[in-house]
Formats: C-alpha cells, sequence, structure tokens
C-alpha cells in the first residue's frame, strides 16, 4: 500500500471512529476509541505498562499526556494478545466485551429487551459510560459499578445495601487493573460511614455522618475548591465530591496500596498532585491506637493517647488503654465529654431517641462504656432525625480532629470529678496544618468593621519612662494604628479563655487559642493580670510589633484592653514553639537538619531585620527557644517582644539596672553588669544554635555533667576536634556534616566572652548563608565557668531549671 494511501485509510478510521456513540450497528473493535462530546474521556482498548500480552476495556482521560485510566470494564478477564476483543452493544441494550471466539469477557447484564430501537452506549464529559434509551433514560452507568476511581458527579453511597453501586476495589499494582483486596464503600452494619477494608478487615474508616450536609472541604494549590457533602436520594446517603468550577481534572482514587487519595492535575508540572490522602501515614488506621486508645490528629504530629480515665496497657498502644477505675454501674457513674472527636466504630443504632433518652439509653444498661448523640434533620426523609449511638463495650478506632463531634465517655463519678480538670490541660486543642490556609488575618476586620469607632491609637507612654536610657528613640510620641479587638469578642473567641483552649504560658501570661467570629483562628496572648509589669511590655510590644513586618517575625492582628486586662492578639501558628520539637524524643523527627538549618537561617535573617534591616535598631533581650515559634511548614518566627528595646542611633551599648531574660540565654556582660547591646542578642543566638544542633537544652545537665554548661561542654569537643560527637543523634545519620560542623563553630563564635569578638547578625547570616565563607576561630568561653551564682529568676515560672550546684545570682528588678 502506498503512503499516501494508508495516511488517507487512517484518517477515515479517525473521522468515523471518534464519536461519542456506541449503537448495535457500530461495536468498538481493537484500535478503535470512544471520545467524549468536548474530548475529555476516552474509551477504548489498552495494554497496561508491564502487560504486554493483556489488554483491557477502559477509559482513560484524553486531554491529558500520562495515561490515566478511571475505570476498566474487564479487569479480572484480560483480552488476551492472541484474540483480541471487540465491545458491542446488544440488541436488548447490554453492553458485551467478547473475544475473537466469541467468549463473553465482560457483560453489562441489564437484559433489557423491550423497546430496543435508538438505543446507544455513549461516553460523557463527566467519565461516565452510559446506556441510554431513546426517551432519555439510562438504564446502565458506569459511575454505578466503578473500578477504583471516583469522578466528581460521581456518587458512593454510605450504605452498602445498595443494589445499585458497587464498592470501589483497589488495583492489584501499578500496572495490573485485576481486583485486589483493597475495597471501599459503605459499612454493611450502620449503613452511616465509609470504611476501606483490607480483606475482610477494616483498614480505615470515616466517623459516622453526624448530619452535616458539608463534612469536609479542601483547596488547591490554585484556589479551587473541592467539598465532601452527603445527599439523600430516596432514603440512602451517598458521599459527593463537587468541585469548584475552576478546578483542573480531579479524581480521588482507592490506591494499590490501600490508601483513599484525592489528586488534582497539575498542567504546570503535567503531573497528578495528591492533595490529601487516608489513612494518613500515622495513627489514623483502623484502631491503631488500641480498645479505649485515640489517635490525635490535631497535633502537628498525630499521635496515640488514652482516652481520660484510661492508662496505657503495655509499652505501646498496640493493647489499647485499661481503665483507671471500674465503673460502678448502678448510679455510680457519670459522663465524661470529649469534643472534636472521631467517635469509635462498632456503634448500636438506636432509632428514636432524643438527646436525653440517648443517655438514658446508655445509662441503664451496665455495658454500655459510651453514647453520642447527632440530630439528622437536614438530611434525613424520615421522620427520626435522632442519630444516638451507644458502645457496649471496647471503643476501637476513635480519634480526635478539628470539627469532630462528642462523645460521652461513661466512667466513674470520682473518676469524672478528676478528669474534668485534667482533661482541660491534656487536650489542647491545636490547629492543624490546613489551617494556616485560614488563620491568617482577615479575623480582626470582622470585628473592626462592626464597629470603626473602636479602632483606638496607642499612645507610646513606654519610651516616656525608658528616655534616660534611649535617648532618641524612634517611637517616640509616633502613634500606631492597629486593629483594636472588644474585649467580648476575645471572650467569646476563647470560651471565656476557657482551659481547653489554653495553648501555653509564657513569661506575662497564658496564650490561648482562639476563634473570631467562629472563622479563623488566632492566637490570643493574656498579660497577667498581677504581674505588675505587663503595662510596659504590653505597649512595647504592640507599638513595637505593629512596626514589624519579617516572615520571621510573629504578626500581632490586633490588641485589646479592657479594665486592667491586656491582650495581644496574634496570628495563629499551628506548630507551637521549637523547644516543643527539639527537646522532645517523640517529636524531634520532625526536625530533620534541612528543616534545622532552615529554622537556625530563618530566626538569624529575623534577628538581623531587627538589629538592622528594619531601620531599627531593636533587641530583642529573649531570644531562645521557647520563643521561637513554628509555622505549619516549620518555618521559625520569633515570638515574645515583651522585653525588647528600642536603641537610638548613635547608641551602641546601654546599662540598664533591671535585668530580663532567661538566665542561660544571657551574655556574660548582661548578666553580671547589666550592659547589652545587639551582641547581647547574638549570643542568645549561639546559645540556641548549640541547643539546635545538638538537642539538649541549655539548662539541662544530661550528657554534660562534667561540664558546667552546654557551652563549655561544645567548647570542650570543638577543641578536641570532636565536635561531631555534640550533633544530635537522630539527625547525625543523615546530615551533611560539614555544614553542622560550621555551625558549631560558628555557635561558638557568637557566645564568646567578649561581645566584640561575637560577629554581628549580618555576618552571621552571611556565614550562614555562603558554604565558603571563611570562619574565624572561637576563643575559649571562660566566664560562666568561672564564676558560680544562683539565680533568682521570679518572671520565668518555666525556665527554673537553672539552679546548677551552689551557684548564686541575684537579678535586680529596677521599678
Ligand atoms: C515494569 O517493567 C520494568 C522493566 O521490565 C520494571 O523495571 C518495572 O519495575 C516494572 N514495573 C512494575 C510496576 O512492575
Ligand atoms: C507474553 O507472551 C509471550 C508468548 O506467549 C511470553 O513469552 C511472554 O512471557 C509473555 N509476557 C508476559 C509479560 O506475560
Ligand atoms: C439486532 O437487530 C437487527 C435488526 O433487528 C439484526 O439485524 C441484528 O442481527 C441484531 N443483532 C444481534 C447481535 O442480534
Ligand atoms: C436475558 O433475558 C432472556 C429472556 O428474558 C433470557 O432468556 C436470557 O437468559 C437473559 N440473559 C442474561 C444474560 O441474563
Ligand atoms: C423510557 O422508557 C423506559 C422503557 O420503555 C421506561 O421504563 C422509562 O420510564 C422511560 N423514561 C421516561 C423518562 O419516559
Ligand atoms: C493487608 O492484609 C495483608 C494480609 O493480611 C497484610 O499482609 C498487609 O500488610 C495488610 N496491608 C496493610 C496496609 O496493612
Ligand atoms: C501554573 O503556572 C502559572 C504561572 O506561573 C500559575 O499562575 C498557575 O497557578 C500554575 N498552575 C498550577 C496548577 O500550579
Ligand atoms: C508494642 O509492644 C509489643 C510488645 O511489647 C511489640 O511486640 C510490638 O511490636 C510493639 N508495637 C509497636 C508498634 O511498637
Ligand atoms: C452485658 O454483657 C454481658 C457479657 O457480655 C452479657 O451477658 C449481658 O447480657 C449484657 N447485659 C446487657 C444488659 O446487655
Ligand atoms: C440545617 O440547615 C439549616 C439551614 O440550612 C441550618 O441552619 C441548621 O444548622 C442545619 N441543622 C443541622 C443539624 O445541620
Amino acid at each position: 500500500m502506498a503512503p499516501l494511501q494508508v495516511v488517507v485509510l487512517l484518517s477515515f478510521i479517525c473521522l468515523c471512529k471518534s464519536d461519542d456513540h456506541l449503537t448495535p450497528a457500530k461495536p468498538l473493535a481493537a484500535g478503535d476509541k470512544l471520545v467524549s462530546d468536548n474530548g475529555v474521556f476516552a474509551l477504548g482498548f489498552f495494554s497496561p505498562k508491564n502487560s504486554t500480552n493483556d489488554s483491557y476495556a477502559g477509559i482513560w482521560y484524553n486531554n491529558i499526556p500520562e495515561r490515566t485510566y478511571v475505570w476498566v470494564a474487564n479487569r479480572d478477564n484480560p483480552i488476551t494478545k492472541a484474540s483480541p476483543g471487540k465491545l458491542v452493544l446488544t440488541n436488548n441494550s447490554d453492553l458485551v466485551l467478547s473475544d475473537s471466539q466469541g467468549r463473553a469477557l465482560w457483560t453489562t447484564m441489564c437484559n433489557f429487551t423491550s423497546g430496543t430501537t435508538g438505543t446507544a452506549a455513549i461516553l460523557l464529559d463527566s467519565g461516565n459510560l452510559v446506556i441510554r434509551m431513546p426517551n432519555g433514560t439510562d438504564i446502565w452507568q458506569s459511575f454505578h459499578h466503578p473500578t477504583d476511581t471516583i469522578l466528581p458527579g460521581m456518587p458512593l453511597p454510605l450504605s452498602a445495601n445498595d443494589d445499585l453501586y458497587t464498592r470501589l476495589v483497589a488495583w492489584r499494582g501499578p500496572d495490573d487493573p485485576a481486583t485486589s483486596d483493597y475495597s471501599m464503600g459503605g459499612d454493611p452494619s450502620s449503613d452511616l460511614q465509609v470504611v476501606i477494608w483490607n480483606g475482610t478487615r477494616p483498614y480505615w474508616r470515616r466517623s459516622a455522618w453526624n448530619g452535616e450536609l458539608v463534612t469536609a472541604s479542601y483547596q488547591g494549590s490554585t484556589g479551587f475548591i473541592m467539598t465532601l457533602r452527603i445527599v439523600y436520594r430516596g432514603d440512602k446517603l451517598y458521599m459527593t465530591f463537587p468541585v469548584s468550577d475552576d478546578s483542573p481534572s480531579m479524581r480521588m482514587v482507592l490506591h494499590y496500596t490501600g490508601v483513599f487519595r484525592f489528586l488534582a492535575w497539575n498542567s504546570n508540572s503535567s503531573s497528578w498532585e495528591v492533595f490529601t490522602e487516608q489513612p494518613s501515614p500515622s495513627c489514623d488506621q483502623y484502631a491503631y491506637c488500641g480498645p479505649f486508645g485515640y489517635c490525635d490528629a490535631t497535633e502537628t504530629v498525630p499521635k496515640c493517647n488514652c482516652l481520660s480515665g484510661f492508662v496505657p496497657d503495655g509499652v505501646n498502644f498496640s493493647r489499647g488503654c485499661r481503665i483507671k477505675e471500674d465503673l460502678k454501674c448502678g448510679g455510680g457513674d457519670n459522663f465524661l465529654t470529649f469534643r472534636g472527636m472521631k467517635i469509635p466504630d462498632k456503634f448500636v443504632y438506636v432509632r428514636n431517641r432524643g438527646i436525653d433518652q440517648c443517655r438514658a439509653e446508655c445509662s441503664r444498661n451496665c455495658n454500655c462504656t459510651a453514647y453520642a448523640y447527632a440530630n439528622l434533620q437536614n438530611g434525613s426523609t424520615s421522620d427520626d432525625v435522632s442519630r444516638c449511638l451507644i458502645w457496649l463495650g471496647e471503643l476501637v478506632d476513635t480519634g480526635k480532629f478539628r470539627d469532630g463531634e462528642n462523645l460521652y465517655l461513661r466512667l466513674a463519678s470520682s473518676t469524672v470529678a478528676k478528669e474534668s480538670n485534667v482533661l482541660k490541660i491534656a487536650l489542647p486543642v491545636i490547629a492543624t496544618g490546613i489551617l494556616i490556609l485560614t488563620c491568617v488575618s482577615l479575623v480582626f476586620w470582622i470585628c473592626k468593621s462592626r464597629g470603626k469607632r473602636r479602632i483606638k491609637k496607642i499612645k507610646n507612654k513606654y519610651t516616656r519612662q525608658h528616655s534616660k536610657n534611649s535617648k532618641s528613640n524612634e517611637l517616640e510620641n509616633e502613634s500606631i494604628e492597629l486593629p483594636y479587638i472588644c474585649f467580648e469578642d476575645v471572650v467569646i473567641a476563647t470560651d471565656n479563655f476557657s482551659d481547653c483552649n489554653m495553648l501555653g504560658r509564657g513569661g506575662f501570661g497564658k496564650v490561648y487559642k482562639g476563634r473570631l467570629e467562629g472563622v479563623n483562628e488566632v492566637a490570643v496572648k493574656r498579660l497577667s493580670k498581677n504581674s505588675g509589669q505587663g503595662a510596659d511590655e504590653f505597649r512595647n510590644e504592640v507599638v513595637l510589633i505593629a512596626k514589624l513586618q519579617h516572615r520571621s517575625l510573629v504578626r500581632l492582628l490586633g490588641y485589646c484592653t479592657h479594665e486592667d486586662e491586656k491582650l495581644l492578639i496574634y496570628e495563629c501558628l499551628p506548630n507551637k514553639s521549637l523547644d516543643a520539637f527539639l527537646f522532645d524524643a517523640t517529636r524531634n523527627f520532625v526536625l530533620d537538619w534541612p528543616t534545622r538549618f532552615k529554622v537556625i537561617k530563618g530566626i538569624a535573617r529575623g534577628l538581623l531585620y531587627l538589629h538592622q534591616d528594619s531601620g531599627l535598631t531593636i533587641i530583642h533581650r529573649d531570644l531562645k527557644a521557647s520563643n521561637v515559634l513554628l509555622d505549619a511548614e516549620m518555618n521559625p518566627k520569633i515570638s515574645d517582644f515583651g522585653m525588647a528595646r528600642i536603641f537610638g542611633g548613635n547608641e551602641q551599648q546601654v546599662n540598664t539596672i533591671r535585668v530580663v531574660g532567661t538566665y542561660r540565654y544571657m551574655s556574660p556582660e548582661y548578666a553580671m553588669e547589666g550592659s547589652f547591646s545587639v551582641k547581647s542578642d547574638t549570643y542568645s543566638f549561639g546559645v540556641l544554635l548549640l541547643e539546635i544542633v545538638s538537642g539538649l537544652k541549655i539548662s539541662s545537665s544530661h550528657l554534660t555533667k562534667d561540664f558546667p554548661s552546654l557551652v563549655a561542654y561544645a567548647w570542650s569537643l570543638w577543641k578536641d576536634g570532636n565536635a561531631r560527637e555534640l550533633v544530635d543523634s537522630s539527625i547525625t545519620e543523615i546530615c551533611p556534616l560539614h555544614e553542622v560542623l560550621r555551625c558549631i563553630q560558628l555557635s561558638l563564635l557568637c557566645v564568646q566572652d567578649d561581645p566584640s569578638a561575637r560577629p554581628l547578625m549580618s555576618s552571621t547570616v552571611f556565614m550562614l548563608e555562603n558554604e565558603t565563607a571563611p570562619l574565624p576561630t572561637p576563643k575559649e568561653p571562660v566566664y560562666f565557668r568561672q564564676r558560680k551564682y544562683e539565680v533568682e529568676d521570679q518572671r520565668h515560672d518555666y525556665d527554673l531549671e537553672m539552679s546548677l550546684n551552689g551557684m548564686t545570682m541575684t537579678m535586680e528588678e529596677g521599678r
């Protein structure tokens, strides 16, 4: 055949086959494909990469370069190479896939015999293959018979007893569409939840439906939104995944590893991006934390805990938790409320019970361990809108997450009395990573726009008091406009400063998580009323931070005063402070070397900004691990400017009679003589750097017992060429040694006794960012080694591990 004829023939084939209809008169043969109206999806035959002998009929994205199959017809019955297949719509409206010997490999089995003329199989742009009657009724849809993929618009039933839909079943391998052991679908025992099974064992479970119609929503990188909605059709519940109009191609797939993934096509990188998956690679797996244990997903690093009133049964959670005090039954028990829970599995659904009746149902059954109640009014079509669940026995697969519901746990009354206090401290609610998207800014505008008149200007009275020290303070008489947030709103936001919302304590008071207007998360710093020292620090901090904008500094969003209450409203940072990771053996693995190095550089840049780049000279005076907060990407944010000082233009050094700060982070000249300069911050930075590299607290005597301090210990190792021994064992193996060693040497430069020998932050940043920049040789820090002091530091209730044998130091309070 001449080449020209081949071309003509091929284009002829293409013309007549690139259609979205399959009719009895026009079957689909090997090499043909059906393309949906707008060219989004294609139906045809394919062979997976590694199985060249087998082929399948399936649907894939027609306009995405990476071949991605969303549906496969004959997944367990491949067409062999020797005998090519053909997909036919029969006269009784069935799709039949058969091989060349006429053997049926797959069929739809509708067997719809009447009124068949004009029926066609149509591939829609949604990816749905339907068999459509001439009057428009679809008698079969591939969306009702999914393989491993859900597309937007395709429902997933919460009920297992659905004769229309079948479960998702994962592929057996990356190139093998055969059915595997992993499947996903409605839970047959309740019709209220979706489960992923590994064979017959549950592998993951979504919490039982609680009546909310939108159960989750996700935002993609380009701003599109995908939501998980629950809809009632007839008397059955379905989960659907609608997306906003601007969304790229999306699919939800039960991956061959058993993980349910949400993917979006990124046309820039030409790849599928996973934007969430379940179970997440933590304690999210089914019953991972054992009976009466729960997985706390509100922590940055989710981990197992015991429900209050229970203690771990064994060293880890493989056997879960056991009760501390046995139930009394007969009136001796009470219920403890857990908020924000993924309620356990294996419940009994008691119909027609209001919330009080639900509680009574549990109370009167001595085997009942917990109950949970929800109102299904918006979804249910039946008269019974109650959803009373009770548990008779072990509580398995419990979790804690944002947007969870209340679980009422039965415990002996005496335990409830004790735990209801402990609980509040034991379960601080911490924002998850996703939150960072929503938590910044906006918040205070709500309050602000409600009453613009409330916005006040803050006069910087602070500077007057200290003008003897800082002669030409640039903030003198300057007023800063910063959103004023009304006290009532803060009270509401923090649930009247409920202990549940407490994130931690700082030197001047407590920090609470808040949710202004129920939309955004903020951190509220409440200065303690009786500190007697807060007023100046307060003004100081407000005025200072309002001026400062740097990505390594925490952002102040607003402030509030009310009688003697003083409150600062900050952006919320989901990850707490650096010390919470660095010195916690269960969490420090999060801080791998690249992360630590990023944190070090971030802090250095933040300090440089304070010292120089902000146009002011601001000395923080209290830099330490607990004052470095981490955002969701583990970027450091320097916080707590309560003790920061602004220097005038020509000032180099100031003496104060009031030494504030945290003893072991203080430079010798400051601790001893009250003299401070930018180099005092350099010293604190050096100490912090040593802590980050070693994972050791400056105040701990562990490992450094033969040495008066971590600084002396580090010096000794470095001097003998053994600096690598200082490196935190959790990072030793994988870190680039030269980088770590440079950091150790740099830290020793920063903690030298002579302030003039310490580098400025500008050189520090330079040395950190340029691997080849030469590092001077540090001198031995001897000051703290020779002198012995005892510390009396009332200001820092949280940093009291400072009393070394016989050391004495008195700090004068100058006001
Ligand atoms: C597919 O085959 C290639 C080459 O034979 C092999 O390297 C690859 O691991 C295979 N992939 C899978 C998923 O089996
Ligand atoms: C494909 O078939 C050929 C011939 O039957 C056989 O030699 C080869 O191993 C088969 N390949 C695979 C991947 O099964
Ligand atoms: C379907 O019906 C048409 C006309 O009624 C007939 O010609 C054709 O052979 C039938 N096809 C099959 C597969 O039975
Ligand atoms: C379809 O229905 C006809 C008549 O009702 C019956 O004879 C035939 O066996 C059925 N075919 C299938 C595949 O169920
Ligand atoms: C279309 O026809 C089928 C069978 O004839 C019938 O069951 C169905 O109700 C009809 N649908 C509409 C919308 O008329
Ligand atoms: C699924 O079950 C199999 C066999 O019981 C087991 O080997 C496998 O590890 C399980 N998969 C997961 C992800 O737990
Ligand atoms: C692709 O790149 C453009 C320009 O850089 C950007 O606006 C767009 O958001 C990117 N799209 C995705 C999906 O990342
Ligand atoms: C938990 O402890 C048991 C025995 O103490 C051990 O066999 C098991 O591997 C441990 N599991 C985990 C996840 O560490
Ligand atoms: C409580 O559990 C025990 C043992 O499992 C059982 O024999 C008893 O009938 C149960 N009582 C109730 C009220 O369900
Ligand atoms: C039901 O819907 C109404 C309005 O859509 C809403 O205000 C109410 O909170 C919903 N109730 C529940 C239980 O979700």
